[in-house]
């Protein structure tokens, strides 16, 4: 057993399902608390005002001296399994080029892809492991991951399986999400449909039998996939038992939001370019807008319409994005500060939308992204005892003591 006890103010949003609307900002706080943690790393109580829950008299003592406490923080967009880097890429856009210009001229995305393929699964593994425990420090303890810088049967199975490992060897969880069809490799050039077909008849079944995703995502952006090709891809992929995602309205507003209504997607991504129409499909169908601020910043692009989303009933996640494109940075807390000075949401909605709305975006709302009776006990010690501060210091890390499952690891 572990009490975790004076705490100054414990933070969460509640339930295992989205908070949406206003209830986006709706924060259950504690104040003056102790948690008491169960041997299996689960919340066994809490109590408040003073006083220690019953059962925690032999347990091991945490005292975080006044500090405010939240829910582990859940990053649930990441592109994290690749080789190289891509700065060569950043003159090319100060000079002028778009990201679609570059992926165009054979960059971007497909660049990783070569770097990717060259590097075996246990390479792939080591570095990928290096990255989550630079994102841990920031208080991220749950993790979604994407393939698709494979884009072949043999290297996207690699990519999925270094991410299945990954939830064993490190100390986040690691949620998987197959990214096939994240753009068309020079094997498919000019053929768009036949690399969908591929994708469902040779490399879906093999993910699904292997179990090696919990998610099926697509690219549905101006050259790359269109909405049918989406479509047929993820409803093939529901058919399978996966799940959908999209990437939707990042660059172009062709339709993805939309889509993501029609087929009851768990979320949508990017959402920069959202019109009205997206907007009102995803909150019919409570689809979560997984918001990634640090990815506008790094295109240079306009911020989503978070603000309108959440008035609109659609619940709002925000994520990093982490990739060697659009956003190099594991920094979860950075995309925090942006969903204050950017998307201009208030400290309890952003909280909810880093734990419980990310959780619920991919699959873990049940087990984690709130302070809770009989969920992982994941919390985060912040060196602040106010939770404003999370949003408007900027660029340190403010974490403290990361604890997962009840484990106990100080942030360096
Ligand atoms: O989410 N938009 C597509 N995928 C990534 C970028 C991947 C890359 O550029 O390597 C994104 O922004
Ligand atoms: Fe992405």
């Amino acid at each position: 057993m572990l009490l975790i006890k004076n705490i100054g103010l414990l933070a969460t949003p509640q339930g295992n399902t989205v908070r949406c609307g206003a209830a986006q900002g709706e924060i259950k706080e504690y104040r003056n608390a102790s948690v008491l943690v169960d041997d299996r790393g689960m919340i066994a109580a809490i109590a408040e005002n003073g006083e220690l829950p019953e059962g925690s008299d032999n347990a091991e003592v945490l005292d975080v001296g006044g500090a405010l406490v939240t829910p582990g923080l859940v990053d649930a967009h990441t592109h994290l399994v690749f080789g190289g880097w891509r700065a060569h890429e950043v003159p090319l856009k100060i000079a002028g080029a778009s990201y679609l210009d570059i992926l165009n001229a054979g960059g971007g995305i497909l660049n990783t892809l070569v770097n990717t393929r060259k590097m075996t699964e246990d390479e792939l593994f080591d570095r990928s492991l290096g990255f989550l425990d630079e994102e841990f420090n920031f208080g991220v303890t749950t993790v979604e991951v994407k393939s698709g810088y494979g884009l072949n049967k043999e290297a996207e199975l690699k990519q999925l399986r270094v991410i299945r490992r990954l939830n064993d060897g490190a100390k986040q969880d690691v949620v998987s999400t197959f990214l096939g069809a994240h753009a068309i490799p020079d094997e498919f050039k000019g053929r768009a449909d036949d690399y969908i077909d591929y994708l469902i008849d040779e490399v879906l079944p093999t993910v699904c039998e292997e179990k090696l995703a919990d998610f099926c995502d697509v690219f549905t952006e101006s050259s790359v996939f269109n909405v049918e090709q989406s479509r047929k891809l993820l409803l093939a992929a529901q058919k399978m038992g996966l799940p959908s995602k999209i990437h939707a309205d990042e660059i172009d507003p062709l339709g993805g939001s939309e889509l993501a209504g029609e087929i009851g997607a768990v979320s949508a991504e990017h959402l920069i370019a959202t019109k009205d129409s997206g907007i009102e499909a995803m909150a019919r169908s409570k689809t979560v807008a997984c918001l990634l601020p640090q990815t506008s910043l790094y295109l240079g692009k306009p911020f989503a319409r978070a603000r309108d989303m959440i008035t609109a009933g659609v619940p709002v996640a925000i994520a990093t994005d982490f990739n060697p494109g659009s956003c190099p940075s594991l920094n979860l807390q950075l995309s925090m500060n942006l969903g204050y000075l950017r998307y201009r949401l208030y400290p309890e909605e952003i909280l909810t939308a880093v734990t419980l709305n990310a959780a619920c975006a991919i699959g873990m709302g049940e087990k984690v992204g709130s302070a809770e009776i009989g969920k992982q006990a994941d919390f985060v010690i912040w060196n602040t005892d106010e939770l404003p501060m999370l949003f408007y210091r900027m660029g340190s890390n403010q974490a403290k003591t990361i604890i997962k499952k009840g484990k106990i690891y100080e942030a360096h």
